[in-house]
Order: structure tokens, then C-alpha cells, then sequence
């Protein structure tokens, strides 16, 4: 079965979706983008993801392209027209197409939107919680509004390389004073030896993440004790458990830290409820 894509309003062969050599996400990485995941035939979180969109587009004043009925059905649209039963969808929205000029162009050029849906083993990503992944630390060098999720993500492709050739999964960036921000592309958390769960406050520094804010429900809901503060490197080396999250990853635990074993080396009680107990917790819609 051949892929399918949104490109601008239409439904086009995954080989053939093409935007103009002048879209601004292409020429600025003036955009910004969204992924959601696809569990058992279902939206997870769009409600919320669709809900961070409109701030990232509001943050970056761009327009919206569409209301979120309209996004929403493009969603559903590119979801079952890719057969995709377990994956994600990829969301992304830039100032649109217009003569390069690095000031925004009239009002009038209507913002660019696309969106692709592809399937995912989660098998094999339970496969590889079951014995947890390594992470690296890197230099924390990006701007200061990476709470909005835009394209330029040229920081987070450099780190996550470097975690790759390192053996890693991840790579956690760290500001000047040692403390966590978080991952290349996902939220870092740390359970301490007291069983308290600790990850960066979601102000400025980090992305809001979305599964990041349902672990907080789902940790609520198991009674494991929420501290909202950061925390250093050699803390989370400490710790007794360690873990990333993000839409396409879920809770995936963290058993090394530039070489270093964290509690155990195995993925810890805490970690492994929250991955299992997580969808409880997230919102459902059919496709
Ligand atoms: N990344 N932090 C960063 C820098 C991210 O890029 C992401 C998501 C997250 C986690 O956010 P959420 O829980 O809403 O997925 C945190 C997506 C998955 C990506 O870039 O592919």
C-alpha cells in the first residue's frame, strides 16, 4: 500500500508530496509543528496537541490555517487513508510561500500546512523498555523559547546524532550550572531514592510536553509524590530510576547516563506502571 500525504489541501502519493522551494519552513524554518500518536485505531491527546499548535502559531504570529474541526478531520483522513492502526501523526504549519524576504510576507499568504501518518512497532519499542535506553548529555545551546515547538530543530538533530554514534538513545541537554532541561525530542524525569518523581517545570527552558503532562495525571492517580523543579546531572546519576517521555516514545526508562548506571541498570517499578498505566490517563478519539 503506497503512503499518502496532506500537502495544501490535497491528498497526494506519499513520493510526489512536495512543498514550493520558497515555503518559509523550508527557506527560515519559519514553522511550527505537532506529533500525535496513534494507539489501537485512535487520536491520543489531540485535543491537547491541537490545543499546543494554536499557542506555538499564536507565540509565532502566524494564523491559524484551519479551525481544529478542520485539522481534526484532516488527521482522521490521513490516519485511515495510510492504514495506520498503531503510529503517529506529524502536523506541521509555516508562514507559507512568498518571494524571500526575512520580515513576514503580506497578510494575505495563507499559512502551509501538512501532514503525514505513518505506523510504528510498538512491540519493538516495549521490547526496548523492557531493558531501558542510554542517554548522553550535551551542551544545552538553543534559543530561549523552545516552549514553542518550531521546526528549527537544528540543536536537537546535532545532539540526538551524537547520542546515536555514542550508543545512546537520547541526548539531554544541560545548562551551564549542570541542571537538566531536557531531551533532543523528549522530557526528562528522575524518580529520587525517597520515590519522588522530579522533572523541570514546564515555564521556559523546556517543551510542554503533552505526554509529559499525562504522566503527572497518571502519577497523581498512583499516589507516587510530583516535584515540578530541576534537577542536575549528578542527580539523575544518583537516582533511583530515570526515564523520557514523549508522544512517540512514551515512558521509556533511562538505565545509563554517559556511561554511568542508573540505580540498578534496570527499568525501575515507578517507570514501568507509569508506561504501563499511561494510556488510562490519555484521551482517546476513534478514527
Ligand atoms: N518531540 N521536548 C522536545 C524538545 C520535543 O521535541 C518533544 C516531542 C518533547 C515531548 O513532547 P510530547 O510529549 O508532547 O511529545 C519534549 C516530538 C515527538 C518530535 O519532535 O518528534
Amino acid at each position: 500500500m503506497s503512503r499518502i500525504a496532506y500537502v495544501n489541501g490535497r491528498y497526494v502519493p506519499h513520493a510526489d508530496a512536495a512543498v514550493h522551494v520558497e515555503d518559509r519552513g523550508y527557506q527560515f524554518g519559519d514553522g511550527v509543528y505537532e506529533v500525535c500518536e496513534v494507539f489501537d485505531g485512535h487520536l491520543v491527546d489531540a485535543t491537547r496537541h491541537l490545543a499546543r499548535l494554536a499557542r506555538s502559531l499564536s507565540e509565532l504570529k502566524i494564523r491559524a490555517p484551519m479551525s481544529d474541526v478542520a485539522l481534526r478531520q484532516i488527521m482522521r483522513e490521513v490516519v485511515r487513508r495510510n492504514r495506520v492502526r498503531d503510529g503517529m501523526i506529524y502536523i506541521q504549519v509555516t508562514r507559507g510561500v512568498s518571494r524571500r524576504d526575512h520580515v513576514f510576507p503580506s497578510a494575505d499568504v495563507p499559512p502551509a500546512v501538512v501532514m503525514t501518518a505513518r505506523s510504528a512497532d510498538f512491540a519493538k519499542a516495549d521490547r526496548q523498555a523492557a531493558e531501558g535506553v542510554a542517554v548522553i548529555t550535551v551542551p544545552e545551546n538553543r534559543w530561549d523559547r523552545v516552549d514553542i515547538k518550531t521546526v528549527g530543530l537544528l540543536p536537537n538533530v546535532l545532539a540526538k546524532q551524537q547520542a546515536k554514534e555514542a550508543g545512546a538513545r537520547e541526548a539531554w541537554f544541560v545548562t551551564p550550572d549542570g541542571m537538566v532541561t531536557e531531551g533532543g525530542s523528549t522530557n526528562a524525569w528522575i524518580v529520587t531514592a525517597e520515590g519522588r518523581l522530579v522533572t523541570r517545570p514546564a515555564t521556559r527552558g523546556i517543551l510542554r510536553g503533552i505526554t509529559r503532562e499525562v504522566v503527572c495525571e497518571v502519577a497523581a492517580r498512583q499516589g507516587v509524590p510530583l516535584e515540578e523543579r530541576s534537577f542536575s546531572v549528578a542527580e539523575a546519576k544518583a537516582a533511583r530510576e530515570a526515564f523520557i517521555t514523549a508522544a512517540t516514545t512514551l515512558v521509556m526508562p533511562v538505565v545509563r547516563i554517559d556511561g554511568d548506571v542508573v540505580g540498578n541498570g534496570r527499568p525501575g517499578p515507578v517507570t514501568q506502571a507509569l508506561r504501563t498505566h499511561f494510556h488510562e490517563a490519555a484521551e482517546f478519539v476513534a478514527v
